[in-house]
């Protein structure tokens, strides 16, 4: 009776079948999210940035931290894109799309959308 209720378009047979297997295939994510979860900022980022944001971008001359900024996504690529106070623009040229959305999810842990 409580097979049923489990299971009920299933048979006896078929249950202790595919609900045993069922229970013995626990999904087990080999490789995790699809997202490359880097923690460590891009090349460009250390290169280009490091010197006024800090290694990891805790410090910023002027400014909140980047590290854990709320900022909003298109306020961040535009002080990257046009520049922002003392801050000079940076073309893609110098410090990629790629790096730059990669950067953004590391230090604000939100994904570019
Ligand atoms: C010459 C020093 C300097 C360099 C180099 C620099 N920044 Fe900045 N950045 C600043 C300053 C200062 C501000 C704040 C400007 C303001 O708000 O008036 C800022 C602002 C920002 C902001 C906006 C943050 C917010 O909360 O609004 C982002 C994002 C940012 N920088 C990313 C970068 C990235 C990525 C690079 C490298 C490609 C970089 N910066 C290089 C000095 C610099």
């Amino acid at each position: 009776m409580l097979v049923r209720l489990m299971c009920p378009l299933l048979t006896v047979a078929g249950f202790l079948i595919s609900c045993s297997s069922a229970s013995t295939s626990s999904p087990s994510p080999a490789a995790g999210p699809s997202t490359t979860g880097s923690t460590t900022l891009s090349s460009a980022y250390t290169k280009k940035c490091s010197g006024c944001h800090g290694a990891a971008g805790a410090t910023k001359l002027g400014s909140a931290a980047l590290k854990g900024s709320t900022t909003a996504q298109a306020t961040w690529e535009s002080a990257i894109r046009k520049g922002v106070g003392s801050m000079d623009p940076f073309a893609t040229s110098v410090y990629s799309d790629t790096d730059m959305k990669a950067d953004y999810t590391i230090l604000t842990g939100k994904t570019w959308k």
